[in-house]
């Protein structure tokens, strides 16, 4: 398989910042693409769905889908986007194989939605000739300090903890990182 077109690295420190990334990202999907969500258990990769739909103006009601492999949230004609995509959202943990993925239809909604898959690496890659990847890290870039500190702050109130976000953009849909993610660092950079 060959590797991504691009990638973009981008820290956060609370649970709102990684919904309003996807939120920004949500208003910039079109029909047919395909998001890869990756991250450990408790990573944010539903928070960061959540975010997807606020941006889509779709239906709310984003949840880690426990026993429902998929859901569909419709575009809501009084939202940010009238008229664009839906967000078809699953939770692809419990199936073990591409073929489990072709049991549970996804074609027929690929091209009126935004698909987006939690733990779908290895999974659904098959299901169009391009992919965002987004991979959701507690680590922040090898910094060790600020690692420190989030294992360490259990007296706060809230739960909110630093996460790296990293996207990679695979087929011609993604030829180009969206502008709302920004630029490359420039090799050797900071
Ligand atoms: N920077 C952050 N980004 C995202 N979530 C964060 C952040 N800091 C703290 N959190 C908290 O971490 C939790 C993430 O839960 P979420 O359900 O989004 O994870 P998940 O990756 O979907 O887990 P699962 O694998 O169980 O589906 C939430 O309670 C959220 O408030
Ligand atoms: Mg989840």
């Amino acid at each position: 398989m060959t590797g991504p077109q691009w990638e973009r690295r981008i820290q956060v420190t609370t649970a709102e910042q990684t919904h309003a990334l996807a939120a920004a990202l949500g208003g910039v999907l079109e029909a047919g693409d395909l998001l890869i969500l990756t991250g450990e258990l408790g990573a944010g990769k539903t928070t960061f769905t959540q975010g997807l739909g606020e941006g889509l103006g779709v239906r709310p009601g984003i949840i880690s889908p426990t026993f429902v492999l998929v859901r569909i949230h419709p575009n809501l004609a009084e939202g940010p986007r009238p008229g664009g995509p839906d967000l078809v959202h699953v939770d692809a943990y419990r199936l073990d194989s591409a073929a489990e993925v072709d049991d549970i239809d996804l074609e027929n909604t690929m091209d009126t939605s935004v698909t987006v898959v939690e733990w779908g690496r290895d999974r659904v890659e098959h299901l169009a000739e391009s992919r965002l990847e987004v991979d959701l890290h507690r680590a922040v870039g090898g910094d060790s300090a600020h690692l420190d500190k989030a294992v360490l702050d259990f007296e706060t109130e809230d739960d909110d903890e630093p996460r790296t976000i990293v996207f990679r953009g695979f087929g011609p849909r993604w030829s180009e990182a969206p502008g709302i993610l920004g630029t490359a660092l420039p090799e050797g950079g900071n």
